[in-house]
């Protein structure tokens, strides 16, 4: 990490394990901001990231706390520890990047947001999600009229178990929160973000594998406006067979988004004349399309579309209640290189969020991945987690701030 014209924003790191090590590695260079200290209770680890990355080694977030140089704060340390650390930096007047999730219960993420809010320092929660090239193309194209709103998101994940060693804090909810508020928080968030509302009720299930954790789980969350939206997480898999696909329903149209770091987005979708030249524009606008502050692309990024004119009737046709005229077929493929790209991808979406607090520091901008987002996905991953103990459906808090505060 290097300065800019003015100071680098001095940032310190508590927690340096296995995530802390790539989100630093992901922001060597970025212009703005500068690691000034790494804390961690093991000697060892922080003496390691102290070594390699030129700075003081600390033993806790009380001793970063003392520091003039550390202005803001990266929290990377187990999940059930993350309030307590944000609500200390916070109230020391320090910015806070803060790995997901925001916190373990929706009480203490809302404590967490309410003295952001307070303490009118900037809070970022590293829901990686919000800054993929994908994600954002798809909200563009749904903006801009192209797709309509969904009313069905689901997301798939055979997710990998291979390097979770059975006394991993991940399988113990006392640490990790469980599932749903481990993993599924980036998720709820990457629905709210698409579907553009707060989810209200949700029922789930959970499995545990024989003698052993909970290792599958699955959530329905209804939307306003008769949106359902399923999540469906499941650690079972070699690194090898893992697989994700994050599927959005338009009606007329739909998007196939497959990886967990999303890689690659296939739409199909129906349309009209006027529909067409507006979807055979887009490989010309794919750099705007697919642009993320903070995010720079590798250069091997590609979209293409191709329109099968007259495929279908020229009959009006009808689905839920909507008729359109729409006889083309459009196939539409946004490539940032698929799975051998998930690295590259990953650690520029990580860049991006950092770089996102950078500037809401220094221009007064809001971030993307806010409190509030942090707030929403915890109560619904929360939610989620009583809804498959009880097997009772829940209603999902609000999530707005004077209510907490
Ligand atoms: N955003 C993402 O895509 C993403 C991906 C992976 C992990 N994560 C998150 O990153 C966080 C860290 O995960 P990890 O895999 O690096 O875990 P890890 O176990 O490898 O590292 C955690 C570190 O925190 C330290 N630690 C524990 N308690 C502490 C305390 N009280 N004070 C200071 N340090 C303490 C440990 O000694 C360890 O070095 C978790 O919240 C996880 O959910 C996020």
């Amino acid at each position: 990490m290097s300065g800019g014209a003015r100071a680098p924003l001095g940032i310190g790191l508590v927690g340096c394990g296995g995530f802390a090590e790539f989100v630093l590695d992901a922001a060597a260079g970025l212009p703005g901001l500068r690691l000034t200290a790494a804390a961690d209770p093991s000697p060892d680890r922080a003496a390691r990231f102290g070594a390699r990355y030129d700075v003081p080694a600390l033993g806790s977030l009380e001793e970063l706390l003392e520091r003039d140089d550390v202005q803001a704060v990266l929290i990377a340390t187990p999940p059930a520890t993350h309030a307590a650390m944000a609500t200390a930096a916070l109230r020391a007047g320090r910015h806070v990047f803060c790995e997901k999730p925001l916190a373990t219960t929706t009480e203490d993420a809302a404590a967490v947001a309410a003295a952001a809010h307070r303490a009118d320092r900037v809070l970022v929660v590293d829901h990686v999600l919000r800054y993929n090239p994908l994600l954002r193309a798809v909200r563009r194209l749904t903006d801009q009229g192209l797709l309509s709103p969904a009313h069905r998101f689901l997301f798939e994940n055979d997710a990998s178990d291979q390097d979770l060693d059975p006394d991993h804090w991940f399988w113990d909810p006392a640490h990790s929160g469980g599932i749903f508020i481990e993993h599924g928080v980036h998720f709820f968030d990457a629905a709210r973000t698409l579907l553009g509302t707060d989810p209200v009720s949700v029922r789930a299930t959970a499995v545990r594998r024989p003698d052993g954790p909970v290792d599958m789980v699955s959530a329905d969350v209804v939307h306003p406006g008769g949106v359902l939206a399923s999540h469906l997480h499941s650690f079972t898999h070699a690194h090898r067979a893992e697989r994700q696909l994050m599927r959005l329903d338009h009606g007329f149209a739909e998007t196939r988004i497959s990886g967990w770091i999303p890689v690659r987005a296939e739409i199909s979708a129906w349309t009209d004349e006027a529909g067409a030249r507006v979807w055979e524009r887009l490989p010309a606008e794919q750099e705007g399309l697919l642009a993320v502050d903070g995010f720079t692309p590798h250069g091997a990024e590609r979209i293409s579309v191709e329109v099968e004119r007259d495929a279908g009737p020229s009959a009006p046709a009808r689905g839920r209640g909507e008729e359109r005229t729409v006889p083309h077929h459009v196939r539409a493929v946004l490539d940032l290189g698929g799975e051998p790209r998930k690295p590259y991808v990953y650690a520029q979406s990580v860049r991006a969020a950092l770089s996102d607090l950078v500037r809401a520091v220094r221009e007064g901008t809001a971030p993307e991945a806010d409190a509030v987002s942090g707030l929403s996905a915890v109560a619904v991953a929360s939610a989620a987690t009583v809804a498959a103990d009880t097997g009772v459906g829940r209603s999902v808090p609000g999530i707005a701030l004077e209510d907490w505060s």
